[in-house]
């Protein structure tokens, strides 16, 4: 398996199946730079894996982190699909993030786990702790633009508490973007 960023493999450990994430090292970046983005990045995930679980939300678990990796347990099942009660789990799953000044960063179909009907949620590389309305705007429009059946995902959405300020954010994002 492989990201856009990481490098992803199985490793068994006392017999169950765990997954381990490795940010190796790109050649297009400086040094220096790359260092810090992969240590970063592999920290974050780590933190917010282990946040968002405390929030409610299902994530893998933590087994280790090092400098560039993490071992978690591995979750299978299949990414988001697009029908309605999926979406509106996802929604009701992106604000429970929000609810708790999480901002996923990258929250996409491809990042979700469904199994058995069950939501879980991966990839927080690109997640941060924000209770600002725009961050969690930029986060609802990253989904929204995934997706087709928008007001299944907002009909789940509507529970991050705050919901209304969200949306108008929302909307003059998109203006701003229309007339750019
Ligand atoms: N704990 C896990 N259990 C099962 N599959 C996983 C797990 N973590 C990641 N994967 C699989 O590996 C893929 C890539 O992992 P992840 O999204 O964390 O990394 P990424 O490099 O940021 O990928 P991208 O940016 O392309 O989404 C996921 O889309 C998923 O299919
Ligand atoms: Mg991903």
């Amino acid at each position: 398996m492989r990201g856009a960023e990481a490098v992803l493999s199985f490793v068994d450990l006392l017999g169950t199946r765990m997954v381990r994430k490795d940010r190796r090292a790109k050649a297009y970046r400086v040094p220096e730079l790359d260092l810090k983005i992969r240590t970063e990045r592999t920290r974050r995930e780590a933190r917010l894996l282990h946040k968002a679980k405390l929030a409610g939300v299902s994530t893998p678990t933590v087994y280790s982190v090092d400098e560039f990796s993490i071992i978690m347990t591995y979750l299978k099942g299949r990414k988001l699909g697009g029908n309605a009660r999926e979406l509106g789990a996802a929604g009701k799953v992106l604000a429970s993030l929000h609810n708790s000044g999480i901002i996923h960063g990258d929250f996409t179909p491809y990042n979700i786990v469904v199994d058995k009907g069950r939501l879980h949620v991966i990839d927080f590389g690109l997640g941060f702790f924000s209770s600002r309305i725009e961050d969690k705007a930029d986060d609802l429009i990253t989904m929204l633009r995934c997706i087709e059946n928008r007001d299944a995902f907002l009909s789940g959405y509507r529970k991050c508490k705050d919901y209304d300020a969200v949306m108008r954010r929302k909307s003059q994002i998109e203006m701003r973007a229309r007339y750019q």
